[in-house]
């Protein structure tokens, strides 16, 4: 049994991946940013479930969170995010760079600020590590101008836990990137390919057996390694 911290927990893949680390009798504490979302997802998830409310961009109230929690923290998924600015509000010759600073916010520098913040909990545990949902859309391998803002906080965030994790070996703590793939959720859609469900089961299997070895690198969520 793990104590793992996932946020965005009250929709979407973080909460998938709350109601399965749940089924497994894991300790569970998902992030949400009110207390009614909070009330809400107890009455759909159980009593089990420990809410945290913060907003990942709120470094004051991350550190509020992080304190409530006394013992260990094995595992943090930093799975909130944000698909950025409308379609035609992020191309490169089209650009709403107030959007673009939001995008960078919560999907690039606020997992690090998370992980910081949680990092005194992870230290505790024997076996800390630290997840990051990223995207295919991060990669480097081939290039579209649709939908850069998105496409650039997640390249940016790769860098970060790949930067992370270099510094965090010594300690024992691995960390990874994670490409969900294509999800049925709010931000994928309904005719995405994967059941969110699947995903997130996938995503906790690497979790729970992540090692060392695995660290600063990109996994696809059924466990094979994802290129950059
Ligand atoms: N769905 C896909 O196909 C897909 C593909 C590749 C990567 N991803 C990544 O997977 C992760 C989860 O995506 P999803 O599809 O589950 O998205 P989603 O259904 O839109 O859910 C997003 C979650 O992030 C939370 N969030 C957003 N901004 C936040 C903030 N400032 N502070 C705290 N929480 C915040 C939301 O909380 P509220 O309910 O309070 O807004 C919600 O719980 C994201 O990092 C996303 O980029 C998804």
């Amino acid at each position: 049994m793990s104590t793992i911290v996932i946020t965005g927990a009250g929709r979407g893949i973080g909460r998938e991946l709350a109601r399965a680390a749940l089924a497994k009798g894991h300790m569970v504490y998902g992030s949400v940013r009110s207390e009614a979302d909070a009330a809400r997802l107890r009455d759909e998830l159980g009593s089990a479930l420990m809410p945290l409310v913060f907003d990942v961009t709120d470094r004051a109230a991350i550190a509020r969170e992080a304190a409530t929690i006394a013992g260990p923290v094995d595992i943090l998924i930093n799975n909130a995010g944000i698909i950025g600015p409308e379609p035609e509000k992020q191309s490169p010759l089209a650009m709403d760079f107030d959007g673009f600073a939001e995008t960078l916010a919560i999907n690039t520098i606020a997992p690090l600020a998370v992980s910081q913040g949680f990092l005194p909990t992870l230290r505790r545990s024997e076996h800390g590590r630290i997840l990051t949902i990223s995207s295919q859309m991060s990669s480097m391998t081939y290039r579209k101008a649709d939908q850069i803002a998105y496409r650039a906080s997640k390249a940016a965030v790769n860098k970060v836990m790949q930067g992370l994790a270099t510094a965090l070996e010594p300690d024992g703590i691995p960390v990874i990137l994670i490409n969900p793939g294509w999800v049925r959720t709010d931000m994928g859609g309904p005719s995405a390919a994967l059941d969110a469900g699947d995903v997130a089961a996938g995503i906790l299997t690497l979790a729970e057996t992540l090692t060392l070895a695995q660290t600063g690198r990109f996994f696809l969520w059924s466990g094979e390694e994802s290129a950059f």
